[in-house]
């Protein structure tokens, strides 16, 4: 049974890298007139409470988004994020946040499509819910992502963002990114493709990035955020990265661009950095 609940992470370190590179390649996808599809394989619960609930107990957001809310020096694509949780954030203050399915839909035109798939018993129905009333552009599906985007790749318009974002609370999720990287290129080499990662010191979560490099079999970017030391105990996240398959055009230099900035702004110690390496060919 899965116990994660991404409500207690909402709007944190992650999410705010996660989201900034969300944001960006929407952004240039949705350029070409062409329908788009993005699959969402852990979609989550969809919208967070930062004022009751789970955020409140962590306050992670507080080390996230709430760090660039005030600020008025924000780069063009760390702007235009913060641009779509305002969106959702009527009075201005910053009250809720909205996770990958509401930032993506903010984001699709009329002909694109988003797929959802989210396993746990009680997300999927929250974010069932929330989806209801655009069921012609969105689909959720209860049940496990992994298994679902074999079953919908290629997609029919042949354009396609997959994001992949496991909360690693199985030590299956390791070796399961990588197939589904693996199996996704083969199904589908034209998609680009997401796929998040924690950076913790257990060896599975080491050697993830290389692993996902040998099975991307195209061009990949890799940026990762350091926000602080790793715990002397090994325990606990001290950042994140995200290896993006096949990026389109220009995103590899907006992020190149972007990253020393948002390392900068996301320190929690002295220790904050950012690494970016990249396949282009
Ligand atoms: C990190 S959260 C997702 C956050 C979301 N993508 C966002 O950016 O706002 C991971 C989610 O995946 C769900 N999950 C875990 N295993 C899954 C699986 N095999 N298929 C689909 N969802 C799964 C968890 O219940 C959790 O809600």
């Amino acid at each position: 049974m899965l116990s994660y609940r991404h409500g207690f992470h909402a709007g944190n370190h992650a999410d705010v890298l996660k989201h900034v590179a969300l944001v960006a390649l929407l952004r240039i996808l949705t350029r070409k007139d062409k329908p788009l599809v993005v699959l969402d394989t852990h979609a989550g619960a969809g919208m967070y409470s930062l004022e009751q609930g789970f955020a409140v107990k962590t306050a992670e957001f507080r080390d996230g988004i709430a760090m660039l809310w005030e600020r008025n020096d924000l780069p063009a694509p760390v702007a235009d994020y913060v641009d779509q949780v305002r969106a959702m954030n009527a009075d201005g203050a910053l009250r809720r946040y909205p996770g990958s399915p509401w930032i993506a839909l903010g984001l699709l035109r009329p002909q694109d499509r988003l797929r959802l798939f989210e396993l746990h018993s009680t997300e999927g129905p929250i974010l069932a819910q929330q989806f209801a009333q655009d069921g012609r552009r969105v689909t959720v599906t209860a049940g496990d992502g992994f298994a679902g985007l074999k079953a919908v790749l290629p997609p029919p318009s042949r354009r396609g963002l997959v994001l992949v974002d496991p909360s690693y609370e199985l030590a299956s999720d390791y070796r399961a990114v990588v197939t589904a990287l693996h199996d996704g290129m083969r199904r589908f080499a034209t998609g680009t493709y997401a796929v998040w990662y924690p950076l913790l010191q257990s060896r599975d979560a080491i050697q993830l990035p290389d692993r996902l490099r040998k099975a991307a079999g195209a061009d990949w970017l890799d940026v990762a955020l350091q926000v602080k030391a790793p715990s002397p105990t090994g325990r606990g996240m001290h950042g994140s990265g995200l290896f993006i398959v096949n990026p389109p055009w220009t995103f590899s230099a907006l992020m190149r661009d972007t990253m020393p900035w948002l390392a900068q702004a996301l320190a929690q110690d002295a220790t904050a950095s950012f690494r970016l390496d990249a396949r282009e060919t």
